[in-house]
């Protein structure tokens, strides 16, 4: 069975223990990056090796280490998460980011050609929506009461409410009504990558704000939520992985390091303003930010 085939839904095997967390949690600063990807391939089984992914992701970071991976990262961020408020924020804003995510995804679907990837992105979409309406629940959990019923009640409305059954439209306008490339997959490889190393920060956060009689709850919300960024790395690594196969020999390494230079320059600036997870406003503001639809550069840029 190839990699594209063991993508299949359902993904019932594609399991994520409590252990996997504890595990990821306890990798060193510098090495997440590179056992999260490999965390995810491993889920899908040895069929997923995806050699030509992990050298260029191996060599990007050699050439571009992400500061997303650093013990000042997370310091800055435990440190940021102990204010109530501001962890209330940013699962708000978390909220928001994947609604958006999703719309984009949902734009990328409806112009592929190529139906499994369509379908997976269709998928992807459909779960980055739930994952607006995770984010709220686990607002709701941790922090019962903070923001009013009416401001509460909209704030639904971050999901697009997709699903399955829903045939795929690009949404009018969008710049993500295109064909995808593997610059696409690069980029949304990364960013799953760094939502899945927050996704382990955040955790850990929570924990020390969510009651006794809501914790069991949230961690059920957060093990999928986990289960599926996983599970977004390892799709996207897979469809690099064939679009590699055919591509000129440096084309993906270098992209991936033009993308990951990107993203540390993002990354780096939304520090200064402790901002974790940027909102969709100040994603306009920057012309580089999460620039999925940006043309690829030539593969020497
Ligand atoms: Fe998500
Ligand atoms: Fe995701």
């Amino acid at each position: 069975m190839g990699v594209i085939a063991s993508l299949a839904y359902p993904r019932s095997d594609f399991d994520v223990s409590t252990d996997l967390y504890a595990r990821l949690n306890s990798v060193p600063p510098g090495e997440k990056v590179g056992a999260v990807a490999r965390a995810a391939l491993d889920r899908l089984g040895p069929s997923a090796e995806c050699p030509l992914y992990l050298a260029a992701l191996n060599g990007a970071l050699l050439e571009e280490p992400p500061p997303f991976d650093t013990d000042e990262y997370a310091k800055i961020y435990h440190a940021a998460s102990k204010d109530p408020q501001w962890m209330a924020i940013s699962l708000i804003t978390n909220a928001e980011r994947e609604g958006d995510g999703a719309k984009r995804l949902w734009s990328l679907g409806a112009c592929s050609s190529d139906r499994e990837e369509q379908q997976l992105l269709k998928r992807h979409a459909v779960d980055e929506s739930r994952h607006a309406l995770a984010y709220l629940a686990l607002l709701d959990l941790s922090f019962p009461g903070t923001v009013s019923p009416a401001f509460r009640q909209e704030l639904n409305a971050l999901s697009p409410g997709y699903a399955m059954h829903q045939a795929l439209v690009a949404v009018a306008g969008s710049p993500y009504a295109k064909p995808p490339s593997v610059d696409d997959f690069l980029q949304m490889n990364i960013a799953e990558i760094r939502t899945a190393i927050h996704h382990l920060m955040q955790r850990q956060a929570l924990a020390e704000h969510c009651s006794p009689e809501n914790r069991s709850q949230a961690r059920m919300i957060q093990q999928s939520l986990l289960r599926d960024e996983l599970y977004h790395v390892a799709y996207t690594a897979a469809l690099i992985e064939r679009k590699a196969q055919s591509a000129a020999r440096n084309e993906v390494p270098a992209l991936f390091s033009k993308r990951f230079r990107d993203f540390n320059l993002i990354t780096t600036e939304e520090l200064g303003e402790k901002i974790f997870d940027c909102n969709v406003a100040c994603c306009a503001k920057r012309p580089s930010c999460r620039a999925k639809a940006a043309p690829a550069p030539p593969a020497d840029a």
